[in-house]
């Protein structure tokens, strides 16, 4: 008999997303004429740039050509992207990232699923709450927590909770933990992290001798140039973050998928007998053998997003999403809603209201308006009482919205 990762009972039976898919679809079998809006899970909505488009059907003619065709390439991205990554993304804010320090991937969903796996079963791990739960699930299927409580947290993680009164941005944990995982602007709360907490967050992280996992999927989002796009922008950070960003909101490429993950060399952990030892080498290790490298044809698109024309053309998207946004926080917050987020992220985080939870808010939603959200209990038991919406829709889409939830609730 195989026996099983006994550590899987401790999840719940379905990742978030899905289960709000199996529940819409529930809905729409019983209302065959309801038109749902969903704004949900963060999808962007909007086709590919042309520049994007363009760079990948002359990729895929290479591929048609046998002397263009590439076979496999080399794991950690190729020297075209990873160039353009090192002077956009960083030589362009003053960070020197060498080229053996980027990772490109298929995903950040993927490589924060994944970098867990680098450090021992018994490391420590802080996560704000609320959160993006593949944080939290991917450690769980580690066995780094025992079993959720009844109020809703794994025993073995340290939460650190996001709340009105920090602006949920809550402050390094006391206690003494070897990683910890920060989302900013952040997923789900649509809050940004200003340059003096990341600067508080380095300074305990070194202090600490601990690992910060620093998710920037949603840095595009970030409109006021006085706030850090990357945690690099902070001195000392390249001694103690990794982080994780994404073409997925950035370019739209959530259906294309491609990532990538900076692991500075001189960020490091300890083994058993005390040796340091360079993070870098260990993912290296990993990704060379467990990943094949992001096809040709993908990293040739995400390259084309750097170009002038990509620049400008994914921008645009971004300043529509944020239009939706602003759409959004203002007719809502009009309409008497409590709003946090939205400003410099595509998700806006709502205070329920009449007392609901976030899965009975859910439900009315659905039920009075046909629209879609993710109840904030979703990304953990703090996110009780609070509900999220994404910017990602159709101009029309949004406004309709906007229009129904002003009708079910005003
Ligand atoms: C979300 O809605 O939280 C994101 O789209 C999920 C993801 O990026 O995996």
């Amino acid at each position: 008999m195989a026996r099983i990762n006994e550590h899987y009972a401790k999840l719940p039976a379905s990742y978030l997303f899905p289960e709000i898919g199996r529940r819409v679809r529930a809905y729409q079998a019983a209302h065959s004429d309801a038109n749902v809006i969903r704004l949900g899970i963060g999808d962007v909505t909007e086709p590919l740039a042309p520049a994007i488009v363009e760079a990948m059907h002359a990729a895929v003619e290479e591929m048609g050509k046998r002397e263009t065709f590439r076979g496999y390439g080399p794991e950690q991205g190729y020297d075209f992207l990873v160039e353009a990554i090192r002077q956009h993304d960083y030589a362009a804010r003053g960070v020197d990232i060498a080229a053996d320090e980027i990772f490109v991937s298929d995903g950040s969903k993927c490589d924060s699923g994944n970098v867990q796996e680098i450090f021992a079963s018994a490391a420590r791990i802080a996560i704000t709450d609320p959160v993006y739960p593949v944080y939290v699930d991917s450690n769980v299927m580690a066995g780094r927590t025992g079993a959720a409580g009844s109020d809703g947290r794994y025993s073995g993680l340290v939460y650190l909770v996001g709340n009105e009164a920090n602006g949920f941005q809550p402050d390094p944990p006391a206690e003494t933990v070897d990683i910890v995982y920060l989302c900013s602007p952040n997923n789900p709360t649509g809050t940004v992290a200003t340059r003096a907490q990341l600067e508080r967050w380095v300074a305990w992280a070194r202090e600490k001798e601990a690992v910060i996992l620093f998710d920037a999927a949603y840095e595009g989002y970030i409109s006021d140039p006085a706030l850090p796009r990357s945690i690099y922008e902070i001195p000392g950070a390249k001694e103690c973050a990794l982080e994780l960003r994404s073409f997925s909101k950035r370019a739209g490429f959530t259906g294309v998928r491609c990532a990538f993950m900076v692991v500075p060399k001189a960020v490091t952990g300890v083994d058993p007998s005390g040796k340091r030892v360079s993070l870098n080498a260990l993912w290296a290790r990993r990704h060379t053998t467990k990943f094949n490298g992001a096809s040709y044809i993908v990293q040739r698109g995400a390259a084309a997003a750097y170009s002038t024309a990509g620049l400008a053309q994914t921008n645009a998207q971004i300043a529509f999403y944020m239009e939706n946004a602003r759409l959004l926080r203002e007719g809502l917050t009009a309409a008497g809603f409590t709003i946090y987020g939205g400003v410099h992220a595509p998700y806006l985080w709502i205070r329920t209201t009449g007392g609901a939870t976030s899965w009975q808010f859910f439900d009315q939603l659905l039920e009075k308006a046909q629209v879609v959200g993710t109840p904030g209990a979703g990304f953990g038991p703090a996110g009780e009482g609070y509900f999220r919406l994404s910017a990602f829709n159709s101009r029309a889409n949004i406004e309709e919205a906007i229009a129904r939830i002003r009708k079910a609730f005003g």
